[in-house]
């Protein structure tokens, strides 16, 4: 492979052209499972109601094993299911041991990682370690100042106002959801730090006790047979430590936005990606692997979430003498890209994690979350295939948002309806712009009845309108659909020793034509994508030389009007305005 790559290098320097090729992360026939593992990302609230409240819930889940098992999942990660007020739908958890009695019960939840591991899946909890519920008794305690709890979360008494009225908060920090970052709390007569709604208390991780207390949480859940944890919010575990005077340090203005209460409106040098963050990661990591060499089974898996910029993400892997997360998210598919990209904007986002991530890590390629408008509404419905096709095909672990698979869309919220607090906490004029509210719709199972989520008369938030034709059964029917064509891609990747092991190469040929090869010992597959809305004729022996001359179709997208197993001259493809299509070296 390295002369193929010096031949190629060498004809394209002659063009003046560039080109990125790289061995693949770790050269070995057999990887761990989490390495190539197809996660999927369950909202509960949103996946299935067993039980007709109009809210999904962990027996909902465990009624729909076959449909993640007939998808090609590894492991499927639960958004929070712990006991909590709801205020941001589980991630304000008011008992870190207990379940969300409208989600189900320990025991529905030891039954789903039971049925579960018989299909042969994973399961993976949520674990939300930055803060905790107002209404969890920690923070009770911690109000009373009862012992052991004095400083379990971030308190300072803020300074008094030389206008007389209300004190002053510690600094000018915002929450992630408008506001201040400090909320008085007239029980205890001082401010209390939250990066994000009131009810989020941050924990103070300069506290040995509750840095313990969040590793016995880690411990039982453990216990209870999951397969590793997403981990939430991480860049804001810590803050800067307040001065001498014990003075809390302002941020500076950001210059985006004259919206005093938008958390754009500040850089966050003193409140995200602090180093003691890395640390804490990396213990993390430590209570993974002492409990898998303690107790045997698979690898327990970390999947850390980090909006961060690279120099803070890829530490996040470990370091040369300590291990880290497994998985950083990678979420470069989400924040370099925007409706309308090009395929220079694909080139750049993927180089970006590629050419940045430290040698022998995983790559993994993520296009939506529950934070996000739906990948197919950002990008275009265009685009929802092709974004699978990516998420399938570039090296290491793919992780997919509950309903990406079927091109599920944004669901409509109005103002009345909306219930997220990033939404709620603005006003009827801006607040689509903060809500998180339609990417959180009913997932779609069928065309009856509430999509088939629920009996219930009102679910917990509206349908999407696009569920009576983008739906599971509907599209298990047809063909073409968005849903088989992801279950094509799976098959693939499952089947295939290339997608695992084999070297990659990407290029946007022009702003509309990008390409994506993989290889292993002389076999090839590539991915050519058009994201422009003409059609356009390509040559892709430019691209590799060593390409034959004729090769042969295996997946399309829905804008292909090609056949499975064609023969293609390489060097004389057309490709349709949005086609994209994989094709094998024959
Ligand atoms: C990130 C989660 O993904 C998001 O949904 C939540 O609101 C914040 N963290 C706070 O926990």
């Amino acid at each position: 492979m390295g002369s193929v790559c010096l031949t190629l290098i060498a004809v394209l320097l002659l063009k003046n052209s560039v080109l990125a090729c790289k061995a693949p992360d770790v050269v070995e026939s057999e990887k761990d499972w989490w390495q190539t593992a197809q996660f999927y990302q369950i909202y509960p609230r949103s996946f299935m109601d067993s039980n007709g409240d109009g809210i999904g819930d962990i027996n909902g889940i465990t009624s729909k094993l076959d449909y993640l098992k007939e998808i090609g999942v590894t492991a499927a990660w639960l958004s929070p299911i712990f006991k909590s007020p709801m205020v941001d739908f589980g991630y304000d958890i008011s008992s870190f041991y207990e379940i969300q009695p409208e989600y189900g019960t320990i025991d529905d939840l030891k039954n789903l990682i039971a049925k579960a591991k018989n299909l042969g899946l994973k399961i993976i909890l949520d674990f939300v370690p930055n803060h905790a519920s107002t209404e969890n008794e920690w923070f009770k305690k911690s109000v009373k100042r009862e012992k052991g709890f004095e400083d379990f979360f971030v308190w300072h008494d803020g300074y008094e106002n030389p206008n007389g009225g209300k004190r002053l908060p510690p600094s000018n920090w915002i929450q992630a959801f408008r506001g201040s970052a400090w909320e008085w709390n007239d029980e205890r007569k001082q401010f209390y730090l939250h990066q994000f709604a009131v009810q989020q208390a941050d924990l103070n991780y300069r506290n040995p006790l509750v840095v313990e207390e969040m590793k016995r949480v880690l411990r039982y859940w453990l216990d209870m047979g999951v397969a590793g944890f997403r981990i939430d919010a991480v860049p804001v575990l810590f803050e800067a430590l307040p001065d001498s005077s014990g003075r809390y340090p302002d941020e500076p203005l950001s210059g985006t936005t004259n919206d005093k209460d938008d958390h754009d409106y500040l850089t966050h040098i003193y409140t995200e990606n602090q180093p003691e963050t890395l640390d804490m990661v990396y213990q993390w990591r430590t209570v993974m692997d002492d409990y898998q060499r303690i107790h045997g089974g698979d690898t327990r898996v970390l999947l850390i979430e980090t909006y961060a910029p690279a120099w803070f993400t890829m530490p996040m892997y470990g370091n040369s003498t300590t291990k880290g997360a497994h998985l950083p998210f990678n979420f470069n598919l989400i924040t370099m890209l925007h409706k309308g990209l090009k395929a220079t904007d694909l080139e750049k986002s993927i180089g970006a994690w590629l050419d940045k991530m430290p040698a022998g890590r995983t790559a993994n390629w993520v296009t939506g979350n529950h934070d996000q408008r739906r990948t197919a509404s950002r990008y275009g419905i265009e685009l929802a295939d092709t974004m699978n096709m990516l998420v399938m095909m570039l090296p290491g672990a793919s992780i997919t948002y509950q309903g990406e698979e079927l091109g599920m869309i944004d669901g409509e919220i109005s103002w009345a309806d909306s219930v997220d607090p990033a939404a709620c906490n603005s006003n009827p004029q801006i607040y689509e712009k903060f809500t998180r509210d339609p990417s959180r719709t009913p997932f779609q199972w069928s065309n009856s009845k509430n999509a088939g989520f629920s009996t219930a008369a009102k679910t917990w938030l509206p349908l999407a309108a696009a569920y009576e034709t983008t739906n599971v059964e509907d599209e298990r029917k047809s063909p073409k659909s968005h849903l088989n064509i992801y279950k094509a891609l799976v098959n693939l990747r499952k089947q295939s020793k290339l997608l695992k092991n084999g070297t990659y190469r990407f290029k946007a040929l022009s702003d509309s034509i990008f390409v994506l090869e993989r290889s292993l010992n002389g076999e090839k597959l590539v991915l050519l994508v058009n994201v422009g809305n003409s059609a356009s004729t390509i040559n892709i022996r430019d691209f590799d030389v060593t390409l034959p001359e004729t090769m042969k179709t295996s997946i399309m997208n829905v804008y292909s009007t090609k056949s499975e197993g064609i023969t293609i001259q390489a060097g004389r493809i057309e490709l349709s305005p949005y086609e994209s299509l994989v094709l094998v070296k024959t």
